[in-house]
């Protein structure tokens, strides 16, 4: 296991984190678990409105950046895949494991830094992320790092927040959801704290992800802007149904590896 004190400064920060909040998520990891068709990001959107996922996944190997309590891996494994799930919180980990055991569903689990991971080069087709790496990790490490883990022809596909989101929330929580005003900078926008929060978050403009991306040999195949459902009721306070309306409050990105 990685000693805390060899992780990067803000690999540590948020394993402190995720092992501080992890209890939070163990009745969303259930519920998610128990769920037999994918739903993705706050608003639960159905897979078959948002087509996040290849048709045919069976025998494919997959590598799932950020797993948390390992449902997205879960419901990959029901339609065929073999999924692996690296994650940097134990405790996170810990409900993982106990609701493999409860579903009877086994997958390996990693503890690690999904930006440095010990996997071989070229050893999955399908790398993802739903708030894992996605946001968690610095994207100028990991998204060079699953090109690394992705055979070629390989599919990256990662959903996080939204750069509009980003540059209309408020620093404080209590100050409200995301508004209609620019907030802070696009220029520059990397790396994130906030005041009344111990973790460390990263979001890129989409010019530059571009740019990543190409540079770490991915073809954009896609970039969903997901606007929240009409029947949406807010379950984050960060942002809202009305807002997300309006404005995408999430976003996807689609690439393959192309050589
Ligand atoms: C919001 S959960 C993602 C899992 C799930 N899809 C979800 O939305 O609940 C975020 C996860 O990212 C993990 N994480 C944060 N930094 C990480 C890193 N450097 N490497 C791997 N996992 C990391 C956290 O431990 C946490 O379990």
């Amino acid at each position: 296991m990685t000693q805390d004190a060899e992780l990067p400064e803000h690999v540590a920060r948020n394993r402190a984190h995720w092992d501080a909040t992890a209890e939070r998520w163990v009745a969303p990891g259930e519920r998610s678990w128990a769920q037999q068709d994918p739903t993705w990001g706050i608003w639960g959107v159905p897979e078959f409105e948002l087509h996040l996922l290849p048709d045919d996944l069976e025998g494919r190997d997959v590598i799932e950046l950020g797993c948390g309590t390992g449902y997205v891996s879960a419901w990959l494994a029901r339609r065929g895949a073999r999924p692996v799930g690296i994650d940097n919180s134990p405790k996170q980990l810990e409900t993982a494991r106990r609701l493999q055991v409860e579903h009877g569903l086994e997958f390996p689990l990693h503890l690690g830094n999904a930006e440095a991971t010990p996997f071989p080069d070229a050893s999955f087709d399908i790398a993802i992320s739903e708030y894992g790496a996605a946001i968690w990790c610095d994207p100028y490490l990991w998204i060079p790092e699953a090109a690394r883990l992705l055979r070629p022809g390989g599919e990256l596909i990662f959903l996080g927040n939204s750069v509009i989101q980003m540059l209309t929330v408020p620093d404080l929580l209590v100050d409200g959801p995301s508004t209609d005003r620019l907030l802070r900078p696009q220029f520059g926008m990397h790396r994130f704290e906030w005041p009344d929060d111990d973790s460390v978050e990263f979001h890129i403009p989409h010019g530059e992800m571009i740019r990543l991306l190409r540079d770490s040999r991915f073809e954009v195949t896609d970039l969903i802007e997901i606007q929240a459902p009409p029947d949406a009721t807010a379950s984050f306070e960060y942002t809202s149904p009305e807002w997300s309306r309006q404005w995408p409050s999430e976003e996807v990105w689609k690439a393959r590896k192309v050589r």
